[in-house]
């Protein structure tokens, strides 16, 4: 998602430094990122080429106006970034979270910038899709969230403010509506692909569940169930033991090959 993020804010002109501390991983951003804006400036939008000059690739954190940190589904992880970014980046520069589902209170517990740090949370495919939702911790002040909001709509994205509690409102809908899926799967009710045609001509949804999973990531979706179950503290977002199993094999969906359905061919 860091890619996309870094596409869609390149595209609306600004300069991007764009960095993951995984080997291979920003190139793997910048194959992602050609193929996109291709598809993109065959239908009017911006030269691909202008686009990827404004991206630079960097080894490590570098001083910025403003952060969009988009690392795995790890409060550990994701604190880590932020200790660290809250030393190299300027004391005005605002700290975001493209986070799924971890408090913004937790990340801004570990910087000395509480009121500058906020949720900024994307949806995949982020070229495509328009929203954003932005979540103000405790600690955010009006002025952070203001220039997120205005951040976002220059992105061309449609902004929506949520109050910091686990999954705010997407994954807290999102992630039991996945879940219930993977139970019909898991109990026998239907085929994955009975499941999803159900719901994509049942409900009118570009994708089924189990497809959607997929595209996010299994693990992911596994790592955000365990935050609305701890921080909420309601069995009713356990993971399905299914959904763990598949983890646990390493089929974590398309990024591996292999989730609910087979991507190999
Ligand atoms: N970049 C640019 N364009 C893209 C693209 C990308 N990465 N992916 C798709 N497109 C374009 C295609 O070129 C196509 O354009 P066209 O209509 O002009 O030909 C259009 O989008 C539709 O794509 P496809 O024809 O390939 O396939 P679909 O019609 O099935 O659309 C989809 C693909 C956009 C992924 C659609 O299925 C969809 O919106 N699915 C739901 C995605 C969703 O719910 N995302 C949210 C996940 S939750 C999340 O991210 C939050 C996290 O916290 C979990």
């Amino acid at each position: 998602m860091g890619g996309g993020i870094a596409q869609v804010a390149a595209s609306a002109g600004c300069r991007v430094s764009l960095h993951d501390a995984v080997p291979g991983a920003t190139e793997r951003a910048l194959q992602t990122m050609t193929g996109s804006l291709a598809k993109l400036a065959e239908k009017g939008g911006a030269d691909p080429d202008e686009v990827l000059a404004r991206i630079e690739m960097v080894d490590d954190l570098v001083p910025a106006d403003l952060m969009v940190e988009a690392v795995v589904e790890d409060a550990a992880v994701k604190e880590d970034v932020f200790r660290r970014a809250d030393g190299v980046l300027p004391p005005a520069a605002v700290l975001a979270s493209n986070t799924s589902s971890i408090p913004i209170g937790t990340l801004a517990a570990v910087t000395s910038r509480p009121d500058k740090v906020i949720g900024m949370h994307f949806f995949n495919p982020v070229p495509v899709l328009k929203l954003v939702e932005v979540i103000r911790g405790r600690e955010t002040s009006d002025e952070t969230t203001a220039l997120v909001v205005a951040f976002a709509e220059e992105l061309g994205k449609v902004p929506a403010q949520a109050n910091d509690f686990p999954g705010f409102v997407s994954n807290r809908i999102l992630m039991p509506f996945i879940n219930e899926a993977v139970w019909a799967l898991h109990d026998g009710v239907a085929e994955a692909d009975a499941i999803d045609t159900i719901a994509k001509l049942g409900f009118a949804h570009p994708m089924g569940p189990l497809a959607l999973a997929d595209l996010i990531g299994l693990d992911t979706c596994v790592a955000i169930m365990e935050v609305l179950h701890d921080g909420l503290g309601d069995d009713k977002y356990a993971p399905c033991p299914l959904l763990r199993e598949h983890v646990e094999a390493g089929r974590l969906g398309r990024k591996s090959g292999h989730g609910f359905y087979d991507y190999s061919r």
